[in-house]
């Protein structure tokens, strides 16, 4: 794949970054995306397609942008060809926080502007790890996402890529997320803990079922003990499981994960990986 127009190869982290990926978050952190990759590969039995997982959460700020980028890099790191891509082109992100240039990006891309090309970028040279950045701020994110342009272009990228994580902005607020429910094998919902209500993953719920969305799981973020919260959602919302990581700035937690059958019996292997 042509690695033109990136702006370079982002080889440690930075001010911008340090802190962000699980390799700078210690052991708990590293382990808690490694669960969470070998739940998620595990889940799909096709192994030949490329597999479209869009990241969301109910509201801003619970995660979405964080998980995107430790799972694309953590599945990367397996020796996969992953490509982040940065559909919140409201509040994009990823660029800022892996260092890398914003535009030319997907909304670019999706205007015609650019080509494929030009909007991928390489992220770390020792894995096949590849973003596109959100790019322009366009005026018309909705339209664009929806638009059958995008899915030429998920279509065109699903033929280079093992897997494409998709940065997706909220559902609560905006509904860009669920426009791409045909493109997407199922959603992440990133949920936060302390933070994200009962009520905020009732409407997700909602606004999921009407356009018949696959949930694949749900992430915890901040999570100290998410013990208690995964029993409490997993038995309301009937998932089979669920993911919980709980890394912090200052690494005051650890991971964890609910047995496959969500019955709400707890898992003591928390720290399984591959
Ligand atoms: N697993 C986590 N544990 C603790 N804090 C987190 C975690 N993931 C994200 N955060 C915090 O939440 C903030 C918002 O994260 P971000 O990924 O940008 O959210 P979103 O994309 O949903 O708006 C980050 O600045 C970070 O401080
Ligand atoms: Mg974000």
């Amino acid at each position: 794949m042509s690695r033109h127009g990136a702006k370079k190869h982002s080889e440690s982290p930075t001010a911008e970054n340090g802190g962000i990926l699980c390799d700078d978050l210690g052991f708990s952190g590293e382990e808690a995306y490694k669960l969470l990759r070998t739940n998620l590969v595990f889940s799909f039995t096709d192994s030949e397609s490329c597999k479209v997982i869009g990241i969301t959460s109910a509201v801003r700020g619970e995660g979405k942008s964080t998980t995107s980028i430790n799972l694309a890099y953590t599945i990367a790191k397996t020796g996969r060809k992953v490509l982040l891509l940065d559909a919140d082109m409201r509040l994009p992100t990823v660029a800022k926080r892996l260092d890398i240039r914003r535009s030319p990006g997907l909304s670019d891309l999706l205007v015609g502007e650019s080509g494929l090309n030009d909007v991928l970028q390489p992220f770390r040279k020792s894995t096949m790890f590849y973003v596109i950045a959100a790019g322009s701020l366009p005026p018309n994110p909705s339209e664009l996402l929806g638009s059958d342009r995008m899915q030429t272009v998920i279509e065109t990228l699903s033929t280079k890529f093992d897997y494409i994580i998709v940065d997706l902005p909220p559902v609560n607020i905006v509904s860009d997320g669920l426009l791409l429910s045909k493109l997407v094998n199922g959603y992440l919902f990133v949920i936060k803990q302390e933070q994200t209500t009962r009520q905020d993953i009732s409407e997700a719920m909602r606004k999921f079922s009407i356009v018949s969305a696959k949930i694949l799981g749900f992430v915890m973020t901040n999570a100290e003990s998410g013990k208690k919260y995964y029993k409490k959602y997993m038995k309301k919302y009937g998932y089979g499981y669920g993911y919980g990581y709980g890394y912090g700035y200052g690494h005051r937690s650890r991971s964890e994960a609910l047995p496959e059958n969500g019955d709400g019996t707890e898992n003591e292997e928390t720290n399984r990986s591959t």
